[in-house]
């Protein structure tokens, strides 16, 4: 079986960018599970019970999140009783929302999907490897293959994680960075493994937001609202080919679509 994972998707108009190409897309690469990290998807930051919708029409079957999940109250409610926007294990107990949840791919197999936050440069939230080991044991027995996203600045970090719980995922992608890393492989115990999807938005920018607004605030430390930058849409993720009855994975390729890799000025 196939899945395709896309990285942060940042910006309302990448949300139209994927109603155009995610439903072809996704036959050309013949996917039978799509996962999208949509944290990001609102101008400027948060996502809206309405895009989480929208994002889902457009043929994700799981949105995972991040450090940004909680940024708009009306989702609190939404991921109270959605079944398909999960956020980080490592929120507290209080924090609406579950950070794992098992969805059926479209060739039948029960994908356990599961989502947490790394601590380096980042929250210092519950200990990312006993949350997700606690979320193993918890789904033992009711699923197929199991998949994580690791939410993390730090890359050594992300490959800690992969490496401690390699063999016992079919996939471990990393995402926060919105930087595509070129590291994809399958490691020795057979899961597939990149540490960064990238990004699905509007490259011309930084990280998806204007770029001159993050110049300003880089060169002089003072405060500046951000906004989403224009111009062209890319999205990038990966395509972890996996053998359902092993839970192993075949082979990780990753996948950039939407638009030319240079840019033109003026
Ligand atoms: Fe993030």
């Amino acid at each position: 079986m196939k899945i395709l994972a896309l990285g942060d998707i940042v910006g309302e108009a990448t949300l139209s960018f994927l109603s155009r190409t995610l439903p072809t897309k996704r036959k050309q690469l013949g996917a039978d599970l799509v996962i999208a990290n949509g944290e990001n998807v609102c101008d400027v930051k948060g996502i809206s019970p309405t895009a989480a919708d929208a994002l889902i029409d457009c043929g994700v079957d799981l949105l995972t999140s991040g450090n940004h999940v909680f940024d708009r109250r009306d989702i609190y409610d939404y991921l109270d009783s959605t079944k398909t926007l999960i956020r980080p294990l490592n929120y507290p107990a209080e924090c609406p929302g579950e950070g794992a949840r098992i969805v059926t791919s479209a060739d039948g197999w029960k994908v356990l999907v599961l989502n947490v936050s790394g601590c380096a440069f980042m929250e210092a939230l519950n200990n990312p490897f006993t949350s997700v080991e606690r979320a193993l044991d918890s789904y033992r027995g009711k699923y197929d293959l199991a998949v994580l996203d690791v939410h993390a600045e730090a890359t050594s970090e992300k490959i800690a994680i992969a490496r401690y719980f390699d063999g016992r995922l079919a996939a471990i992608f990393g995402t926060h960075t919105h930087v595509q890393t070129a590291d994809e492989r399958v490691l020795a115990g057979g899961t597939g493994y990149i540490t960064d999807l990238g990004m699905t938005g509007p490259v011309d920018g930084i990280l998806g937001v204007r770029a001159e607004e993050v110049i300003f605030k880089s060169r002089t430390h003072l405060p500046r609202r951000f906004t989403v930058a224009g111009g062209e849409i890319v999205a990038h993720g990966a395509l972890f080919d996996v053998d359902a009855v092993t839970g192993r994975c075949k082979s990780v390729e990753r996948v950039v679509f939407g638009a030319s890799v240079s840019e033109t000025r003026g």
